[in-house]
């Protein structure tokens, strides 16, 4: 079954997943966040690292500038960029504390700090006009889009470019079923192989339906064209089951060519 419409999906989303993000997600992340880097290059079929290679390749980085990687998790992005430019300046927001400890644990081995704050990040608590970068790497299937990237383009400075990359719907029909076949069966099985508590298993059917509402790699260009971006770059992986952007906070004058 089709989604609704690009401007009424988040609203269907927030209803259909309400419960799940507000009241599960915290518990989903505490039980995965131990294996959660080594059970997803078992689910992606060893494709993880690819995936990553690809993100990092669209997103440019310079000496010292300031980065904000939201929804960090465990840190894969602000320390991928750290291993390429450390003298960035990392900043990372997540809600979940059993993540982001696994993420400080990971970025201090490796000598890096990232300054973490613990929050919601519909709201993001950093000035406007603040950040060269954003990142957001597959979270913002339990997220509300709109508001967010819009949250996203007010921290950003002119100039200065937000890159994502999730799960996204392929748009295909006969796609679209063996993607969820395949989910259907792979994420029980990483679930008794890292021996998942009941919090990340009950939420296997939760982790297709999010993809199946949720938008294409054309829709979410639009989104962000719609969000007040531009230079919106786009590209997709595995038939659109994963979809990157690079998209541009214009100056006022309607400019890109900035920051980065
Ligand atoms: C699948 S993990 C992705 C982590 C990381 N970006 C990566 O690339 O591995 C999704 C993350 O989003 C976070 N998250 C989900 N909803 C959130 C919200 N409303 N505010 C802040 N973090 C949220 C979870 O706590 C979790 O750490």
């Amino acid at each position: 079954m089709s989604p609704p419409p690009i401007e009424e999906r988040d609203d269907f989303r927030q209803r259909r997943f309400e419960s799940i993000w507000k009241e599960d997600m915290d518990d989903i992340f505490k039980d995965v966040a131990p294996y959660y880097d080594r059970a997803n290059h078992v689910a992606s079929l060893g494709m993880w690292s690819w995936f990553s290679h690809n993100f990092m390749g669209m997103i440019e980085t310079r000496p010292g500038l300031r980065v904000l990687d939201v929804c960090a998790g465990t840190n894969a992005v602000g320390i991928a960029l750290l291993q390429r430019e450390p003298s960035l300046e990392v900043h990372a927001i997540d809600r979940s504390r059993s993540m982001q400890e696994v993420g400080r644990q990971r970025a201090e081995a490796l000598g890096f700090h990232i300054d973490s704050t613990i929050g919601d990040v519909h709201v993001l608590p950093f000035p406007d006009n603040h950040f060269d970068i954003v990142t957001l790497q597959w979270a913002s299937r339990h997220l509300r889009v709109h508001d967010l990237f819009r949250e996203i383009r007010r921290v950003l400075k002119p100039g200065g470019s937000f890159h994502h990359c999730d799960m996204l719907r392929p748009g295909n029909q006969v796609v679209e079923r063996l993607y969820y076949g395949y989910l259907r069966a792979s994420l029980p099985v990483t679930g008794l192989l890292y021996r998942s508590g009941p919090a990340a298993l009950n939420a296997a059917k939760y982790f297709i339906d999010a993809i199946e509402a949720f938008y294409t790699t054309d829709e979410l260009t639009t989104v962000l064209n719609r969000a007040g971006y531009r230079e919106v770059r786009a590209k997709s992986l595995l038939a659109g089951m994963v979809g990157l952007h690079r998209a541009c906070k214009p100056y006022p004058d309607g400019r890109c060519a900035g920051t980065v």
